[in-house]
């Protein structure tokens, strides 16, 4: 509440994408850290032969260069999943690309896979894992396709990221399902997924260090016959997980904030709480397809405690979130893991 009425005060008032920035330098910085006592919630549990802490951890896109890990742990994360990290590194797309619907604690963003590409990602994660904190910590790394290289060498782009950034990965998750990065989705379909995927798994499972492993990240707005098709791949293939979902195109009629704030944001992925309904029936769709083969991440709309209680009943073996830390701040990671038990 005291974070609420801060937030609605200065941040609300500031170009998002710069709030972003000042409150992810003071993460980093760890001065949250030294001024609240943040409960570290131990429920440890194993998935795809990893051990997390407790079940709740950051969807991928905060930190997306792998510059914060530490400080995210201390708020309370069980797991930082970073990126979308792609070969080469890119801006991503013209500011403003990051809007908030405040009436609906919403997100669109069209960032468009601003990072520092694979290559400096992985210096950044080699040098993290040899501290303390970085050996011990479960790192996630979710991988995209470089803006500029052409659909026929997509999976050529996802395989040298693949191959630099594996050695850090606690597990890979190939991103297919941003909206940002024209033609990403259509990899989405079976044909195109299948090769890709093949080719990644290649190099995590031949990884030097030991095999790592893998996950696909779907969108919210496949149809229910598409999403069962990704998961019989993801079966056949021999993947480890599907992470469900990313951010939607839609703009539902539901949105509380008015249409002409929606549409004068424009393009990209929409996040919050009105992902929630079709990210847990996805989830559930996906539970009832692999049985127990595969691990799921329910990620779309966590917001609360009792968010993360629902998705772990019905059948997630990770929850993460993201717009929710957005609007709920420092405090709102350790709340959640308490419930990711
Ligand atoms: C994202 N998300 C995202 N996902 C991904 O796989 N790679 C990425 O680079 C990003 N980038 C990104 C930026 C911003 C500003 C947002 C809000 C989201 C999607 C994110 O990981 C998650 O799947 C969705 O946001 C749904 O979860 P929440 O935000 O409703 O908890």
């Amino acid at each position: 509440m005291v974070y609420r009425a801060f937030f609605d005060a200065v941040f609300s008032s500031m170009d998002p994408e710069k709030a972003h920035e000042r409150a992810f330098a003071a993460v980093r910085a760890g001065r949250f850290v030294t001024r609240v006592a943040f409960k570290q919630t131990r429920a440890p549990r194993t998935v795809m032969g990893i051990e997390f802490p407790h079940a709740f951890g950051l969807a991928a896109g905060f930190d997306k260069n792998a510059t914060g890990v530490p400080g995210l742990l201390a708020l309370g994360f069980g797991h930082v999943e970073i990126g979308t990290v792609t070969a080469r590194p890119q801006p991503g797309n013209p500011r403003q690309r990051l809007f908030r619907l405040v009436e609906d604690r919403a997100i669109i963003n069209r960032m468009g896979f601003n990072n520092d590409g694979a290559a400096q990602v992985a210096s950044r994660l080699h040098r993290l894992r040899q501290t303390k904190v970085g050996r011990d910590a479960v790192i996630g790394v979710n991988i995209g396709k470089t803006k500029v290289v052409e659909a026929n060498d997509a999976v050529a782009d996802y395989v040298e990221s693949a191959r630099l950034l594996a050695p850090y990965a606690s597990y890979l998750v190939v991103n297919v399902s941003s909206p940002n990065t024209p033609g990403l989705r259509d990899l989405q379909a079976v044909d195109e997924l299948r090769p890709l995927l093949a080719a990644v798994k290649d190099v995590a499972d031949r990884n030097p260090s030991g095999r790592v492993p893998l996950l696909v990240k779907i969108a919210p707005d496949l149809a229910d016959v598409d999403v069962d098709a990704v998961a019989d791949l993801a079966l056949e293939l021999g993947l480890d997980g599907i992470s469900a979902t990313n951010t939607t195109i839609a703009r539902p009629e539901t949105l509380l904030t008015d249409r002409a704030t929606i549409e004068a944001a424009g393009a990209g992925g929409l996040s919050g709480p009105i992902l929630a309904e079709r990210a847990t029936e996805v989830l559930v769709r996906l539970r009832a397809r692999v049985g127990d083969q595969l691990a799921i991440i329910a990620v779309g709309g966590v917001t609360t405690p009792d968010d993360v209680r629902a998705r772990l009943a019905a059948g997630a073996d990770l929850v993460q979130g993201y717009t929710g830390f957005i609007y709920e701040g420092p405090l709102w990671p350790s709340r959640l893991a308490a419930a990711a038990i």
